[in-house]
């Protein structure tokens, strides 16, 4: 009998995880909850909520799933695992005492210190006058954080002490600071993002992906989700790719078990290369995105069984099989994204798109409307391009990205710059 898979969100990321998990060779049966125009081609859409936790068990039960593979980090913070693994169903990512690695940064700091992860000094506290002191006796120069879940949006990276007082008084003020905030010394040099996958005992660490976060060409304008990836990136050498798992993914595991609340899923690890080594930025519990569209399709063999194996104890260690090309992608965003995305733009050239070779065109903020295909979402595709080097993966993802057009789109022109110029 076929097996049956439901890969849980609606983005570019879980795109990526459908056409994955299409092409093992074990040709499971996939649903999407709620997925977007890209997914509908691969897999049955089901309207349901990426966080609608109790309405994703239902479903789960009802359609006998062998297993649950979950995109975003709110359905995990919400006790997704939990829920379904009291039903027996395996389920690709952690349980929610685990996913407080993501939602809580001072929980993921107290869990770095306590493991001795390379991390920057950082204060955890909900008194604004004390976040202020302890940012002037780092001159200024400190990260933000609000506790809490935020989308992205509750970090400010301060340069002197008006900004980081200006930062401190404003994220105090959001819902995400409710349980305070981390302020931290600033970190510089090159951020390098490590995925891996782990049962919570056996870790298979992906090659190393770079993110563009900010949402113009030179690493200009407001922070998004993400802009555009690459991997592998140069800078993530084996050895240093061993060095992390290391130092900063198998503490972690280690101190998560010991408290009683073992880790299994995706551990990723945003990674500052500094002068004095790589140090953690944060963790995330899950695939990143754009990340995903860059990873996944360099995976070899039976995705399907490896997601399977990590997600039920029976992860095979060391890297995971990844074919020998680089992946780019470049993030196609809506009108006035990142602030006020603007949806229902029709979208031309998808099929032009995805008849150059090389080329997979993952939709995010897709919805299909009658005959077209209509921006839904602030990052509407990921143009992934492959190649059999990164130059050549830019190639095929900007080819692919010329053949689209919607009306308002941005995107960056950018992508592997920094790589590539070295
Ligand atoms: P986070 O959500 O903690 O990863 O923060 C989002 C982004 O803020 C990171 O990808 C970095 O670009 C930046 N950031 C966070 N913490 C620091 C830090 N300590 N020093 C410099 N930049 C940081
Ligand atoms: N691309 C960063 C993230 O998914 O958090």
């Amino acid at each position: 009998m076929k097996r049956k898979v439901l890969v849980v969100g609606g983005g570019g990321r879980e795109h990526a995880l459908v056409e994955a998990l299409h092409r093992s060779p074990s040709s499971p049966e996939i649903f999407a909850a709620p997925g977007n125009a890209g997914t509908a081609a691969r897999a049955k859409n089901l309207p349901i909520a990426a966080d609608a936790v109790l309405e994703l068990v239902s479903a789960a039960i009802e359609r006998r799933l062998d297993l649950v593979v979950v995109g975003p980090e709110v359905p995990l913070v919400l006790g997704l695992v939990d829920r379904l693994g009291e039903r027996g169903i395996p389920a690709l990512g952690p349980r929610a005492a685990a996913a407080r690695l993501e939602g809580s940064k001072s929980f993921s700091k107290k869990i770095m210190a306590e493991a001795r992860v390379p991390t920057a000094r950082f204060l955890s506290t909900s008194d604004q006058d004390e976040a202020i002191e302890f940012a002037r006796s780092l001159s200024g120069r400190v990260a933000v954080k609000a506790d809490g879940l935020a989308a992205g949006k509750g970090v400010i990276v301060a340069g002197d002490e008006a900004e980081a007082i200006s930062a401190i008084r404003q994220l105090a003020g959001d819902a995400a600071a409710r349980d305070g905030l981390v302020v931290e010394e600033r970190l510089e040099g090159e951020e390098l993002s490590v995925l891996a996958l782990t049962d919570g005992t056996h870790i298979a660490t992906f090659s190393g992906a770079q993110d563009h976060k900010r949402v113009r060409d030179h690493d200009e304008g407001p922070n998004t989700g993400g802009m555009g990836a690459y991997s592998p990136a140069p800078k993530g050498t084996r050895a240093l790719l061993d060095e992390i798992e290391r130092t900063a993914l198998r503490p972690v595991l280690d101190r998560l078990a010991e408290l009683g609340a073992p880790f299994s899923g995706v551990l990723y690890a945003g990674i500052m290369l500094t002068a004095d080594g790589p140090k953690v930025l944060e963790y995330n519990v899950r695939f990143g995105d754009p990340e995903a569209e860059v990873l996944l399709p360099r995976l070899r063999g039976d995705v399907f069984e490896l997601l399977l194996s990590a997600a039920t104890g029976q992860l095979r260690p060391g890297p995971v099989d990844e074919i020998d090309q680089a992946a780019l992608t470049v993030v196609m965003a809506a009108a006035g994204y990142p602030a006020r995305p603007r949806r229902g733009d029709v979208i031309h050239g998808l099929k032009e798109a995805e008849a150059i070779p090389g080329v997979h065109v993952y939709h995010a903020g897709t919805e299909q409307v009658g005959g077209e295909v209509r921006t839904a979402g602030g990052r509407v595709l990921a143009v992934t391009g492959m190649g059999a080097d990164l130059a050549a993966a830019k190639e095929a993802a900007y080819r692919g990205v010329a053949a689209i057009h919607f009306e308002g789109q941005h995107f960056r022109t950018d992508i592997g710059a920094r790589a590539l110029g070295r």
